[in-house]
């Protein structure tokens, strides 16, 4: 695993951004897994940039979200399929028959789930994946004790991220209890893994990623030491004194 420091979430998010750039311009068609929350933001404000200056186009990318809320309204902004409108999708041009996000709207979301990891897998698995990561080491909606062998599936939110998510809700109590995520398996089978990790609020998870020797499921990102390419996009503040 390799890590690079960056002066703030900014610099972090021009950088992560100009390899997305890089690959899509090295692979028009590139798979990419991409996940919702604050750390991505800055991403995706510069990719959307270097998509108004001419220097990236989305016209044969194809997305694959981490995630997805269950029982949320269709509406709701925080629902990741607004989100990655809002933030990304909207501003680009990408093909809305390319963006893939689990559908929370249908009445079998296991069915969905199953319907979900075959698409992705039959797309060839991602060139890249961009990642972040929970207090308490979720990556995607893979809390403590997720199997390693997991693919994309139903999953309980744990109380420490329904508490970390309120901030996006009006009370605790309106923050989804249950989402659709790609397993750690999923995310594994992508060519290549950015896990990007800002703020002080993140620094012991990222002291403990780093200083694990070995994969642990009690710590679902350390999976990512099973994988050969996977680099650590960290701000100064997540980093501290490393
Ligand atoms: C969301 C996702 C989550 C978030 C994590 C960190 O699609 O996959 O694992 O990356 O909860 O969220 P933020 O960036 O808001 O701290």
């Amino acid at each position: 695993m390799k890590i690079k420091i960056f002066d703030d979430p900014m610099q972090m998010g021009f950088m992560a951004a100009t390899e997305v750039k890089n690959q899509l311009n090295g692979k028009k068609d590139s798979v990419l897994i991409l996940p919702t929350g604050s750390t991505p933001i800055p991403v995706y404000k510069n990719l959307v940039n270097m998509y108004n200056k001419g220097e990236v186009s989305f016209a044969d990318a194809i997305t694959f979200n981490l995630d997805e809320y269950i029982g949320i309204e269709s509406d709701h902004e925080e629902r990741y399929y607004n989100f990655m409108k809002r933030n990304l999708f909207s501003h680009v041009d990408i093909k809305e028959e390319n963006i893939n996000i689990p559908d929370s709207r249908t009445q079998d979301c296991e069915a969905e789930c199953v319907k979900y990891e075959k698409k992705y897998r039959a797309s060839g698995c991602a060139d890249l994946a961009l990642l972040g990561i929970g207090n308490n080491g979720h990556i995607g909606f893979n809390e403590p004790g997720t199997s390693f062998d997991s693919v994309t599936h139903v999953t309980h939110i744990a109380e420490s991220t329904i508490k970390a998510n309120s901030r996006f809700f009006a009370s605790e109590d309106l923050v989804p209890k249950a989402a659709m995520t790609m397993g750690i398996s999923t995310i594994l089978s992508a060519k290549k893994i950015f896990i990007l990790i800002t703020g002080k609020a993140k620094h012991d998870i990222l002291m403990k990623l780093i200083s694990s020797n070995e994969a642990d499921e009690s710590i679902p990102a350390t999976a990512l030491r099973l994988h050969k390419d996977v680099t650590i996009y960290a701000d100064r503040e997540a980093a501290g004194l490393i």
